[in-house]
């Protein structure tokens, strides 16, 4: 977090994207154009961003609870995020600091819609119930094939529960992510991250510039 004076009408702006596509040196990146521009914010993450939330990501993530059901999985999401929104991001948002949040709403409607195939007119029940009518006001989805995203993943350490999961179903988290994003053009920019680094962080600049 940084203490400087914010200028502007905070802004909550997400970043989503399947795995390996770059999310962390990316994060890095918004906050470095953020600091220059003197913008008050704060960073967080999905799932976590609160004690009670790191804790839920640590049974969602881990392998403690390897076996939960998909429902226990959907429901846990959104109880750590009931918990986010109402300790932090709201908070925040009031006091004018900008929210710059790894992952929100929309990987619930990829990952647990999409991966696993539930209900999406559940998780928009529990979408309207927890968050009522909060949205973020951008989502940078960063972009890339399957294939490439598992080539860069791959290099890391001990995979987690997500991340075991076969292709298939990171196909279809990165499907619903794209349709989303076609859906919803004004808010949900595609980030091609299948370049390289700079080239990534060029098209994010393009991006940003017009909100700073
Ligand atoms: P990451 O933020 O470090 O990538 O890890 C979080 C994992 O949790 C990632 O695999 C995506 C998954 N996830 C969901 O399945 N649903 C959600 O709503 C959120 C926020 C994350």
């Amino acid at each position: 977090m940084n203490t400087t004076t914010s200028h502007k009408q905070p802004l909550f702006i997400t970043l989503e994207g399947s795995e390996g596509v770059g999310k962390t040196s990316n994060m890095e990146y918004i906050k470095s154009m953020l600091k220059e521009s003197a913008i008050d914010y704060i960073e967080t993450r999905e799932p976590g961003g609160t004690p009670l939330g790191e804790a839920l990501r640590a049974m969602l993530l881990g392998e403690d609870f390897k076996g939960m059901s998909d429902d226990t999985e959907l429901m846990l999401m959104f109880a750590a995020r009931a918990e986010h929104v109402a300790q932090v991001i709201r908070p925040a948002l009031s006091r004018g600091q900008w929210v710059l949040c790894d992952r929100f709403t929309d990987a619930t409607y990829a990952y647990q819609g999409g991966g696993r195939q539930l209900d999406m007119s559940r998780i928009a029940g529990l979408e309207q119930w927890v968050l009522g009518d909060l949205r973020p006001d951008l989502t940078l989805l960063l972009d890339a094939p399957i294939e490439v995203g598992r080539e860069r993943a791959g290099k890391r350490s001990t995979p987690d529960r997500f991340e075991q999961e076969r292709d298939a179903f990171f196909n279809r988290v990165r499907q619903v992510y794209l349709d989303r994003a076609n859906n919803e053009p004004e808010r949900i920019k595609i980030i091609d991250a299948s370049l390289d680094l700079s080239q990534v962080q060029q098209q994010i600049k393009r991006v940003m510039m017009a909100y700073l």
